[in-house]
């Protein structure tokens, strides 16, 4: 399975999720405003999630026999999601938040599709899980807007 297109995905997967998850936390520290607690919460329990996710992918690619490369340099580089900006408003935060988790979604459905075309369904069910708990995390945002 090494440099599989799995793998890459895998990585490519890992390095969002992490950018995402810091800026899930720079968020939770930062928001201001009349719904200080909720969204602070709510930021929360989405770093919690993307955490967890985290170290079930970055396992996955040592089921794989890949060396993980768990480096700021390496996720920085992969990845397509940004890094948060601590002086957006809330609606701004809510918004970047959105678009973070929609390019992990983006990812995980391209990477649900080739894992299936490589023959690694324990891959793709990974992947489904994530984008299941990517889109709620989306829906629960939007509401917030
Ligand atoms: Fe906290």
């Amino acid at each position: 399975m090494k440099n599989s297109q799995t793998v890459q995905n895998l990585e490519k997967i890992l390095a969002n999720s992490y950018v995402l998850q810091l800026k899930l936390q720079n968020y939770h520290w930062n928001v201001v405003g009349a719904n200080f607690k909720s969204l602070h919460e709510l930021f929360a329990a989405q770093y919690e999630d993307v955490s967890t996710a985290i170290d079930e992918v970055a396992e996955r690619m040592r089921a794989l026999d890949t060396k993980v490369d768990g480096t700021f340099e390496n996720f920085s580089k992969l990845s397509r999601v940004k890094s948060g900006d601590k002086n957006l408003d809330s609606q701004g935060m809510i918004k970047d938040l959105i678009a973070g988790h929609e390019v992990v979604v983006e990812e995980l459905k391209h990477g649900i599709k080739a894992a299936q075309e490589e023959g690694d369904e324990v891959t793709a069910d990974l992947f489904i899980g994530r984008s299941t708990a990517h889109e709620k995390a989306i829906w629960m945002l939007r509401s917030s807007l």
